[in-house]
């Protein structure tokens, strides 16, 4: 039999590349492709891309430099760019980077087997009308109690800042009766926690024998499958979060309570200028409303600071709705213009101004991370395990909060739910004792 041929994947972004990889590696599997550690030693490296910010593409083009010279060593190594930097440059890249051998949009990836079957260049950047997943081979390979699972692609609301409107189309949401036997055939293989997945997963509106389904439905419905312990949802816009959906976390026990639901700036001025459709008060108004129906939610959100025209007041705007949330973690970004959107025409802040709120935006989420998480000491919370710990006798997995926990228990195993008593709190991580 001939050797298998080795696949390494490198990705790049949010959850839904990781997500995408995975089904790629899938994809390519059944072509005799098996995963490899490194790139050194793949006879294919796949770099999955993201376009959010400008970072994300020079990063790309600095590993294409590194694999340039991998190829001038082995020739026949094939290299393919997939994801958003892909859809949105594809021409560019393979100008830039004539060695890289395919070019696939995130919407095409199931051609991908096709691609790698011609010995020409190929690009393939299109929005088809045939949903990729559906010609994805079904999902083979589980490895820990933890999955993805995209529900929703794309996005209609054009922050004026945000290229995914361009790179991954607009928003399609994918059938029901596709997403539950996906849903069960991961629990199937062992998986006790789903997180699922779209750009604007809330706005999902998939389509069932019985009428669309929205995400508090579909939802609802896979709380019904046995064995699947957890649900969470990412991303959400604050404008599709309905009124079902803010009871589902009152009355559903599986979804736990962790809620992702980015805000972005905390004044109306900039909110409005990034066409956002929602004001500091608005957003204030929902979490207080998501807190009444799940009162031990913990929130958490992504803040773009330095975005044209913000002055000291707007941002003075966002530290004070940071102190009215209490966020127990979130991202934030200094702005980065984004060709094509309509906030890169506007004249940029200073990089100095920039980075002094960067910094001390951080330190303030920090230090409301902190308390929380102290805030944890002596609670009792659920702990799925997804890994050994390096010390013996020691687990470690996520709580129902998404706090990683550090649990003493020799006889753990993987994919187990326990109870822990939560003793200890450090910068990343919680520790505590398991409970019979
Ligand atoms: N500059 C900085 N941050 C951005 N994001 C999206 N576009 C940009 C940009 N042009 C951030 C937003 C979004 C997260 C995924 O990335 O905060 O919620
Ligand atoms: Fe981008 Fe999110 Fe705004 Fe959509 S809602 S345009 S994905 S920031």
């Amino acid at each position: 039999m001939a050797e298998p041929k080795k696949l390494f994947i490198k990705t790049y972004g949010c959850q839904m590349n990781v997500y995408d990889s995975e089904r790629m590696a899938e994809a390519l599997g059944n072509d005799g492709y098996v995963k490899s550690e490194t790139a050194e030693d793949a006879d294919m490296v796949l770099l999955n891309t993201c376009h959010i910010r400008e970072r994300a593409s020079e990063k790309l083009y600095s590993d294409l430099g590194r694999l340039r010279k991998l190829k001038l060593a082995k020739p026949e190594m094939k290299i393919g760019v997939a994801g958003c930097v892909a859809q949105a440059e594809g021409d560019e890249i393979l100008r830039r980077t004539p060695f890289v051998d395919l070019v696939v949009g995130p919407q095409t990836y199931h051609r991908l087997p096709q691609m790698l079957r011609s010995n020409t260049q190929q690009i393939d950047t299109e929005f088809p009308t045939e949903d990729k997943f559906d010609l994805l081979p079904a999902r083979k390979v589980q490895r820990g109690p933890s999955a993805f699972l995209t529900v929703q692609e794309g996005c209609d609301k054009f922050c004026a800042f945000c290229v995914v409107p361009y790179t991954r189309g607009t928003e399609v949401s994918r059938p029901v009766a596709r997403i539950l036997s996906e849903a069960r055939g991961l629990v199937e293989r062992g998986v006790r926690d789903i997180t699922l997945l779209g750009q604007n997963v809330n706005a999902y509106h998939g389509a069932h024998d019985s009428g669309d389904f929205s995400l508090s439905k579909l939802l609802r419905l896979l709380a019904g499958i046995d064995g699947l312990e957890r649900l969470r949802y990412t991303t959400s816009h604050p404008n599709d979060m309905d009124d079902d959906l803010i009871a589902a976390h009152g009355d559903l026990p599986k979804l736990m309570p962790y809620l992702h639901l980015p805000v972005q700036s905390g004044s109306n001025r900039i909110l409005k200028a990034m066409n956002r459709k929602h004001t500091a008060e608005s957003y204030l108004r929902l979490i207080e409303r998501i807190r009444d129906a799940r009162p031990d939610i913990l929130l958490s959100s992504d803040f773009i600071v330095g975005f044209p025209g913000e002055t000291e007041q707007d941002f003075d705007d966002t530290m004070s709705l940071i102190r009215s949330v209490n966020y127990g973690a979130a991202y934030s970004f200094k702005y980065s213009a984004r060709p094509g959107t309509p906030a890169a025409e506007k004249p940029e802040l200073d990089a100095e101004t920039t980075d002094r709120r960067l910094y001390a935006l951080q330190a303030l989420i920090t230090e409301q991370q902190r308390a929380i998480q102290e805030g944890m000491v002596g609670r009792v919370v659920g702990v799925l395990y997804d890994k050994h710990g390096r010390n013996p006798g020691q687990m470690v997995g996520k709580s129902d909060h998404l706090h990683a926990v550090h649990v003493d228990d020799a006889h753990g195993v993987v994919g187990e739910l326990v109870q822990v008593r939560i003793t200890g709190s450090k910068t990343n991580s919680l520790s505590g004792v398991r409970l019979v």
